[in-house]
């Protein structure tokens, strides 16, 4: 499964690309407005750290509009996954994003059918949001689990990237069901590194190593 950060905080972004696990990013307004960043600036330098897809989320709503914005975003890097909400102008916008080559991961997605019909229009990704289906009394991975039986059972191209992470047991249950991908916030992708066992396993070796370099011959 590929591993993207849900940020657009340059700084945490740095660190979790150091470790060298990062395949992608995905970023969307409320994100942008929690560092005080504007979306033209933001992006490309957040290309430069990523090596990978780099979602970058339209704020129009009409089609012209969208495309307009879409456009602009995608001349910004090569990295840049043009994001666009499932609305029906937003599905109209992606069909004509994909005749243009223009990737496109399809945000806000709540439904199995909503996914069917993105996939329809050409996305490259949809973004099913567990969290927020999790926070209705929903079962959000039931949808991940869906949309990925549903992609399978046509051979639709289009990529599950489960969203609105909350937990790293989301990430293990989004990878047990097959998501192509999971976007997962700076925070949480490193309580993934951490186990309580780990931990003592380490400073139990660490302290056996000092006791036989102390009374080794
Ligand atoms: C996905 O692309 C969204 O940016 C994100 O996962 C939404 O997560 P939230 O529900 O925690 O805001």
């Amino acid at each position: 499964m590929k591993l993207f950060i849900d940020s657009a905080d340059l700084s945490e972004i740095k660190e979790i690309a150091a470790l060298g696990i990062l395949d992608g990013c995905t970023t969307n307004p409320s994100l942008l407005a929690k560092v005080g960043r504007k979306i033209e600036t933001a992006i490309p330098e957040i290309c430069e750290i990523v090596d990978g897809p780099v979602s970058a989320e339209v704020v129009a709503t009409d089609y012209e509009g969208i495309l307009k914005e879409g456009r602009s975003l995608a001349k910004l890097h090569k990295n840049v996954v043009v994001k666009v909400p499932l609305i029906a102008e937003g599905l109209h916008a992606v069909r004509t994003f994909s005749k243009e080559g223009i990737r496109t991961n399809v945000t806000l997605c709540f439904s199995a059918t909503q996914a069917l019909l993105a996939s329809k229009a050409g996305a490259t990704y949809i973004s099913p949001f567990l969290g927020r289906l999790d926070d209705t009394s929903h079962e959000g991975m039931e949808l991940i689990e869906q949309i990925v039986t549903i992609y399978q059972n046509y051979d639709l191209p289009t990529q599950v990237l489960a969203a609105s992470i909350r937990s790293p047991y989301h990430v293990t249950q989004a990878a047990v069901i097959g998501a192509h991908c999971a976007t997962i916030p700076g925070k949480i992708l490193k309580q993934l590194i951490k186990h309580p066992l780990t931990d003592v396993g380490l400073e139990q070796f660490l302290a056996d190593a000092k006791k036989a370099a102390a009374t080794a011959k």
